[in-house]
């Protein structure tokens, strides 16, 4: 167990904004921050951050809570990794062994263990370029010899692989990682793959490669990309780590954590192709600069970016396999509503040899003078050589169209039909025809895949239970909700109320969350559903222990934090949905907050009443004896006694 202490330690020095900032791009909005929700696929600023509540909340799909779900969600972290990531970020020591490996599940357990494999590689390659003979009398002078300064190798932490087939396995051995551990990390493969993860059967992936560590957007090693300089070999030129359960290529941007801060700032990226065109432009000053290296460019990739910009300028080959790459990158970052321009390079250069020749001034003067967006780009290339031939025509015509389609924005679509009508002088509607049929086509393949999706779901469910396993009402052990209402909706409304009013006065001697607590000790009406039964009971926990409980136990609490967040967040950020409920909680008025209180805690008890009435009642079904039958008669008619006199002081009648 991570010590309370060490928690609340976190919490008074890492403010959410920068936690969150840290990811995401934030706006300031009134008292608050906005941004672009990382969780889902977010077309405009759904995401709300209050620094003086520290929490989080995206008003879109729901996401929310304080630091910790943050990270544990963004990270893909259990509770103590998220807390042990930004206790070392934040220089706050947690004392061995109050991480208990045991509370982590098994893949979190994994992960740790191939990370750590990854951190220690990273640095054991790091020091062999800087201080083995390799390293110095061959590697370095590569690197020096193209224009790689130390700074540089220091700072995209540049190092050198094995020289010997087996240098890493046997390394990380003797550093106390385990053959398995190594193989996760996609440091070692197997020879022969029908045998298995023992030292024998092992080799280094990376030989004889200056290798450039991947980072995740916050600073964590997921794997390498590697570059043999040896030039009489087959090898391929470049090598990757492999997937593994932690580096998933589609989600990662090379050179994001170390440019991110620069991107936001010029609000602009360069997307490169290569390894050595990020680090090469970075050295030279154009440090808002990453690389999709070596693979497609993805849906998730172009999301990663607009994190931190909407401004994306590509820099590719002008080969014919670079116009091709660049024209599919289009494509994907047009459909995330991203700006996209493109610069071809001259043959025989690419970002890093020009720059490396030219210097940054020329760069810049080549970048500006030469890009061009996809419809320049398409008409430059399919027309270059012919640019009346209708055939070449029609085809640029119709590519773009489709890049066209692509756009979510309308005002967008209708700006580019435009330009194209202009440039290629073909009347509009005929554009906006082929667009449209290009939109369409698009729909119903999304519907299709939709559809199969749904399918591929509902099959998956299953029927039910299994004959001679129908379902037995049982007060102790099933969930109230299910018997009564499908919801815990009496619970939640209590839980909310409580939140937002725990430490006011309830009457002369009792505060709210003291009278709900007594209540429910009481009446008996301790909520038992799974959902938040917990809660309330650790909160009565901490009540008793510290005399007080307020609204920042609630969002410090891991398991309340993030129902905290949602009827914590102002108003003013809320979407149409959720005002709703806003209305219900907040506006309904701070005064009314203990008719509410009341109301919630009447509606509790009749689902208790009602439950006791249900399992009264199956009882009788099956009662023989006369004797029975008449307690169990008693028994109802209390009930429903006790009943009607809630619902007639509450006013409320309850179907
Ligand atoms: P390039 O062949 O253009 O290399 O590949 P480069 O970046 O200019 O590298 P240098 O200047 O020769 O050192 C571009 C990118 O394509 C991927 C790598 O990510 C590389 O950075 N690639 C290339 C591979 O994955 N494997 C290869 O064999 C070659
Ligand atoms: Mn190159």
């Amino acid at each position: 167990m991570i010590s309370q202490q060490v928690i609340d330690k976190i919490f008074d020095v890492a403010p959410i904004e920068e936690v969150v900032g840290e990811f995401v791009t934030l706006k300031r909005a009134g008292a608050n921050y906005k941004g672009l929700c990382p969780f889902h696929d977010d077309k405009s600023p759904s995401m709300s951050v209050s620094p003086s509540k520290g929490i989080f909340k995206c008003f879109s799909c729901g996401e929310g809570g304080n630091i910790f779900q943050f990270i544990m969600q963004h990270e893909g972290l259990s509770y103590p990794l998220a807390i042990k990531f930004l206790a070392e970020k934040y220089n706050i020591e947690i004392e061995e062994g109050q991480i208990d490996v045991d509370e982590l599940k098994e893949e979190a357990r994994i992960k740790e263990g191939v990370y750590a494999c990854l951190e220690f590689a990273k640095n054991h390659f790091y020091e062999r370029i800087n201080s083995s003979q390799d390293g110095k009398v061959i590697y370095k002078p590569y690197l020096t010899e193209r224009g790689i300064n130390q700074q540089t190798i220091d700072e995209f932490y540049i190092g050198l692989s094995g020289t010997q087939r087996d240098h890493i396995l046997q390394e990380g051995i003797k550093n106390g990682y385990t053959s398995q551990q190594l193989y996760d990390a996609g440091l070692v493969k197997k020879i022969n793959d029908d045998q298995g993860i023992i030292a024998s059967n092992l080799r280094d992936t990376f030989l004889d490669r200056i290798v450039f560590p991947i980072f995740s957007v916050s600073g964590k090693v997921l794997g390498f990309g590697g570059r043999i300089i040896k030039k009489d070999t087959k090898a391929p030129k470049y090598l990757n780590s492999p997937e593994t359960v932690v580096y998933e290529k589609r989600k990662e941007l090379y050179g994001l954590s170390v440019c991110k801060q620069s991107i936001r700032k010029n609000d602009a990226v360069f997307l490169v192709e290569g390894y050595m065109d990020v680090v090469s432009l970075h050295q030279s000053g154009v440090d808002n600069v990453v690389a999709a290296s070596g693979t497609a460019f993805t849906e998730e990739q172009a999301r990663l970016i607009k994190r931190f910009t909407h401004h994306v300028t590509m820099l590719f080959d002008g080969d014919e396999a670079g116009v091709n790459a660049s024209l599919k990158h289009i494509q994907t970052l047009l459909a995330a509503d991203i700006n996209v321009k493109v610069v071809l390079f001259p043959p025989e250069e690419d970002p890093d040899s020009f720059i490396q020749k030219r210097g940054s001034t020329a760069f810049h003067k080549y970048v500006s003078d030469t890009s061009k967006n996809f419809v320049e780009l398409i008409q430059a290339v399919k027309l270059a050589k012919n640019p009346s031939d209708p055939i070449q025509k029609a085809e640029a015509a119709r590519l773009v169209a489709e890049n066209i389609a692509a756009l979510p924005d309308p005002l967008k679509r209708a700006a580019f039909i435009t330009e194209t009508s202009n440039n290629l002088d073909i009347p509009e509607r005929i554009i906006i025809a082929e667009v449209n049929k290009f939109r369409v086509n698009s729909r119903k393949q999304k519907d299709r895949e939709e559809r199969r999706v749904q399918h591929d779901n509902k099959s998956a469910i299953s029927e039910g239970p299994p004959p001679g396993f129908e379902y037995q009402p049982d007060y102790k052990q099933s969930n109230p909700a299910d018997l009564v209402d499908n919801k815990n909706y009496q619970e939640e409304e209590l839980l909310k109320t409580l939140i937002l009013h725990a430490d006011k006065e309830f009457n002369e001697n009792l505060t709210v969350a003291e009278f709900i607590f007594n209540e429910f000790e009481e009446e008996q009406i301790w909520p038992i559903s799974n959902e938040f039964s917990q809660i309330f009971k650790d909160a009565y926990a901490h009540l008793k222990e510290h005399k007080v409980l307020n609204e920042l136990y609630f969002i410090r609490n891991a398991k309340s934090s993030k129902i905290a967040a949602e009827v914590l967040s102002a108003r003013h950020n809320l979407s149409k949905g959720w005002e709703d409920n806003y209305e219900k909680f907040v506006k309904s008025d701070q005064e009314n907050y203990k008719s509410h209180v009341i109301d919630n805690l009447n509606y509790l008890k009749l689902k208790h009443i009602d439950l006791l009435m249900k399992e009264n009642q199956e009882k009788l079904k099956i009662a023989e004896s006369d004797e029975d039958i008449m307690v169990l008669q008693q028994i109802h008619d209390n009930l429903l006694k006790i009943r009607r006199k809630i619902t007639d002081q509450s006013g409320t009648v309850i179907s």
